[in-house]
């Protein structure tokens, strides 16, 4: 007996009519028609499944703050980061943890259950650190949270970060974060980049470091961090985030650069949302899938002070990465659908991850065919799986539209759209399927 049998998925890598058997939490079972009686049955006939989704940056701490009696005018980093150190100093454990709870719930409904958090740790009493560390082990039964100890107001240019960054680290803290680029000069970024590495290194932590967030084109505090993957051997356990200033080197460097990553094993971790909003170009994904380097993607953020949008869905940011990134090939937009899937699992190192048989029963059962019509529709998650429980359901979405004698149904996909053409509709006297035409 199943614990749960999902029937007749598409995947992700084209194969469809897949059955998936789930039994304690694992996947015991995938390939056509698998016998069984299942305790739950989950119809996915025609029906993209794929793992959960895995958001590799996320500034949980600050959401929602959007709209809660502020705005941000300019949507430029630094507006974003005057207001966070303002709008910071009145929250409260109980609040942090209010507004990351109420986001995290959009994220388990979208099939989002893996996410990398950025968490201040730029305040003297840790309120975010230790808002997030109970957050982690409340939800644990439903979703991944990976904890940066990040330092806002930079590692050396904030007087109380290095003590912090110690202290959130004891706490508990899963990644060691930095902006070394927001240090008060460059040398000074690149002593951050270094010390930081060494605490990771000797911690045996992973590193994720905002990185080079200006698109300024001399800002090169990438090349160090690139450094110290290669020096201290740490390759695919550091991560550098957003890089917007890449897009801007010539591509001498840039070349240069990227076979350095590559080399390094490194993860680049990118938000093309917030890409597109504070600074106008994101990093050259394009070029480093041609190089061969992990890229991963985030939310970076969801209504807070730098950006109004957003509902834990990475498939909004998937849509932006191949719109804006002008990743339009079926290869670069087939990529770009593993990054935020399989890319995000690497980045975040998380083990038993993926449809495969003996790993973890985490699935999503979408309304679309396949992955690209998923990032068009960005449509309702039919089921979300967690360890083979269903974690949310919703419904099939549908609209009708009424013509003379007619109703048409529609759901957007193109098989709908063909039907639609077909004038297969409801008849509004029988209520009955049929064509009208007859
Ligand atoms: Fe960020």
């Amino acid at each position: 007996m199943f614990d749960l049998l999902v029937k007749r998925a598409n995947l992700q890598d084209g194969r469809s009519g897949i059955d998936i058997a789930c039994r304690d939490g694992k996947i015991v079972d995938i390939g056509p028609s698998i016998e069984g009686e299942a305790r739950e049955v989950v119809d996915a006939t025609g029906r993209l499944v794929t793992p959960p989704f895995v958001d590799a940056h996320w500034h949980l701490d600050a959401t929602l703050l959007h709209g809660d009696g502020f705005t941000c005018e300019s949507g430029l980093l630094y507006e974003g980061i005057t207001a966070w150190a303002e709008l910071k100093q009145t929250a409260t454990v109980e609040s942090y943890k209010q507004r990351a709870r109420r986001a995290l719930g959009w994220a388990i409904a979208n099939g989002l259950l893996h996410v990398r958090c950025q968490t201040d740790i730029c305040d003297p009493q840790l309120r975010q650190v230790q808002a997030l560390i109970e957050l982690r082990e409340e939800l644990k039964p439903f979703i991944d949270l990976q904890l940066v100890a990040f330092p806002q107001d930079g590692y050396f240019r904030d007087p109380i970060a290095v003590d912090a960054m110690e202290r959130a680290l004891d706490m508990g803290m899963d990644v060691v974060g930095g902006i070394p680029d927001y240090e008060l000069t460059a040398p000074a970024g690149y002593e951050a980049v270094k010390t930081l590495c060494e605490i990771a290194k000797k911690r045996g932590l992973l590193v994720d470091m905002h990185t080079d967030q200006t698109p300024d084109p001399q800002s090169r505090q990438i090349e160090a961090l690139t450094q110290e993957a290669i020096r201290l051997d740490m390759g695919a356990q550091v991560s550098a985030s957003h890089c917007p200033s890449m897009a801007n080197f010539n591509d001498y460097y840039a070349d240069k650069l990227i076979g350095q990553i590559a080399q390094s094993g490194m993860n680049i971790c990118v938000q093309p949302l917030t890409a597109a909003t504070c600074w106008g170009v994101m990093t050259r994904v394009s070029q480093l899938y041609d190089a061969g380097v992990n890229v991963a993607f985030g939310q970076d953020c969801v209504m807070d002070p730098w950006f109004p949008f957003g509902k834990g869905d990475m498939l909004d940011v998937a849509h932006m990465a191949i719109v804006f990134g002008r990743l339009l090939s079926e290869k670069k937009k087939a990529m770009v659908f593993d990054s935020i899937t399989y890319g995000g699992a690497r980045a975040l190192q998380i083990e038993g991850y993926g449809i495969e048989k003996g790993r973890n029963a985490d699935l999503v059962v979408l309304q679309a065919a396949d992955p690209m019509e998923a990032v068009r529709l960005r449509p309702n998650r039919l089921a979300v799986i967690r360890r083979g429980k269903v974690a949310a359901r919703q419904e099939a979405q549908k609209a009708s539209v009424y013509l003379p004698g007619q109703v048409l149904e529609l759901d957007f996909t193109r098989e709908n759209v063909m039907r639609s053409e077909g004038v297969v509709a409801h008849c509004r006297h029988c209520g009955g399927s049929h064509d009208h035409r007859h």
